[in-house]
């Protein structure tokens, strides 16, 4: 694929976070595949690493992704080291309630100490005075989906830390209808995260609820995440479009919902052109049903 046959300015489309003046375009970038095996340690190449973070940006991508237990902190040094000084559009997502094992593990953590800590990690590894947004990710069962755990006190600690200008934005993850009306009556909300892709639609009404609310919704493992997506549905259409399955599983997402914001996760470059350019991808009106025709292939783990 060849990145200067893109306009730079479309990238998907924009999309305002609601109550704020952050626009972003539609595709994004999400950075969690730049840490080692495992989201664990340094990469295998680190200037590879670098090179993916520079090109998403200069191409036109202004929405990354991350969290400070991405290696733990080595994806957003990654990031700090690539593109700080940040474009002045630049918005970087960041999540907290979690953090890592020396085994690899991810503990869920919302202590108030560790969120605290988690928003300093950020700041302090982003380089900057106050992080964008910041989503509270919720454990749901076993990490995967979502449960109507209470998000009350968590959301309290973050609410205290936006007040003091460290945060400037709050979004949700992993988290249910239910827990998003619970947290709207505490504070704003601006996005939600969750598992969501073309084999994988739970979250159907919610998104079309979000859309009328304005909210941005960012599905994760949009190409499958460790699982990655495989159905014959899927080949047969990109076979059609002359396009990849990635590529038209993308392309499908951003014409689900107007309120979707992609950040499809990828260490290669030439992976990040590939998803890039899905944004320039027609999907017919006979692909579009033959792709809506897809069903749950099989589970993948949260992260
Ligand atoms: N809120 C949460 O709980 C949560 C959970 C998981 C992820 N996230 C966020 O969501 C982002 C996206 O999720 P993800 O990275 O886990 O999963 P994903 O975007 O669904 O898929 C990433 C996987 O697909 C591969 N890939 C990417 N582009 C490809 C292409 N064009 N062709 C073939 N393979 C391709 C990547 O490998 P290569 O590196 O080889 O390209 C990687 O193995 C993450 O980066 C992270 O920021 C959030």
């Amino acid at each position: 694929m060849d990145l200067t046959s893109h306009d730079e300015t479309k990238l998907g489309g924009s999309f305002t976070l609601p109550g704020t003046l952050l626009t972003v375009h539609r595709m994004g970038y999400g950075a969690m595949q730049l840490a080692g095996p495992g989201v664990f340690g340094p990469p295998k190449d680190r200037d590879a690493a670098v090179a993916v973070l520079w090109e998403a940006v200069a191409s036109g991508v202004n929405h990354i992704d991350t969290s400070d237990f991405y290696g733990p902190h080595i994806t957003n040094q990654l990031i700090r080291d690539a593109l700080h000084p940040y474009p002045d559009d630049l918005v970087i997502v960041t999540k907290v309630g979690a953090r890592r094992g020396a085994d690899k593990s991810w503990i869920h953590d919302v202590s108030p100490q560790n969120l605290i800590n988690s928003v300093h990690d950020n700041l302090r590894n982003l380089e900057v005075e106050a992080l964008d947004v910041v989503n509270l990710r919720a454990w749901g069962n076993n990490g995967q989906a979502p449960s109507e755990e209470a998000l009350a006190d968590p959301l309290t600690v973050l609410i205290e830390l936006k007040r003091q200008g460290l945060v400037r934005n709050i979004g949700l993850s992993n988290i249910t209808p239910k827990q998003l009306t619970e947290a709207q009556a505490m504070t704003e909300i601006v996005c939600v995260q969750n598992f969501y892709n073309l084999a994988h639609r739970g979250d159907d009404d919610f998104i079309d609820d979000l859309a009328r609310q304005g909210i941005a919704y960012v599905p994760f493992f949009p190409l499958g995440g460790f699982s990655p997506l495989q159905s014959s549905v899927l080949d047969a259409v990109a076979a059609m479009l002359q396009a990849t399955p990635m590529q038209v599983a993308l392309a499908w997402l951003l014409r689900r919902a107007p309120n979707i914001l992609l950040i499809p996760g990828t260490s290669s470059i030439a992976h990040l052109r590939e998803n890039l350019a899905a944004t320039e991808l027609n999907l017919s009106k006979d692909a579009l049903q033959q792709l809506d025709s897809v069903t749950e292939t099989k589970p993948s783990n949260a992260a």
